[in-house]
């Protein structure tokens, strides 16, 4: 990535404020490609980040950057099946959108593209903000009727067998999250 896009110049966010707003997640959809009730829709990204305020809550990770992966990692997908370049999509359109959708300072921003682009490649060495969006998102595997592996996961937060077996039961029966409807203003058929 050699350009960053507009920087709003030194982040004095509230941790508190709304990051992702009605109007962010919107343009998220109307982007978006697929069936936005498929399995790599809206459920699906309130899921991790949900997962990932968890995770946030117990490592440290820096919470606006998991929080923004949860809804821009998978919006370049242009199939539901294999899909390698969908990360490389996210992360420019997370790229086109920043300054003008959203905020974010250089150095949070650097890892929210670095994330959304190899969260595809089944890595786990990175920083722990990266480690963390991907493990938000891998904790989401039971929907697709996967266990996550330990093996497969970055961080010590998400390994646990208490967070695995709770991220895991809410993926297999496809909980859908308050938060879609409190947050994000849309209400899930
Ligand atoms: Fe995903």
């Amino acid at each position: 990535m050699n350009d960053l896009g507009p920087s709003a110049g030194p982040c004095v966010r509230n941790r508190r404020e709304v990051l992702i707003t009605k109007e962010l997640l919107g343009t998220i959809v109307s982007h978006y490609a697929q069936n936005e009730n498929g399995r790599h829709g809206i459920v699906h990204w309130a899921r991790v980040l949900e997962n990932g305020r968890r995770l946030c809550s117990i490592n440290g990770a820096r919470r606006q950057v998991v929080e923004l992966f949860a809804v821009f990692h998978d919006s370049g997908r242009v199939t539901e099946k294999r899909d390698p370049g969908h990360g490389q999509r996210g992360a420019d359109f997370a790229l086109a959108l920043r300054g003008k959708a959203f905020d974010l300072d250089d150095e949070d921003f650097k890892l929210l593209y670095d994330a959304c682009v190899r969260h595809t490649d089944g890595e786990t060495m990175a920083d722990l903000t990266v480690q963390t969006c991907w493990d938000s998102d891998r904790l989401d595997l039971g929907r697709v009727n996967i266990t996550p592996d330990p093996a497969m996961l970055c961080t010590e937060a998400a390994k646990e067998k208490s967070m695995i077996e709770w991220a895991e039961a809410r993926s297999r029966e496809n909980h859908v999250p308050t938060l879609i409807r409190d947050e994000w203003g849309i209400v899930i058929p």
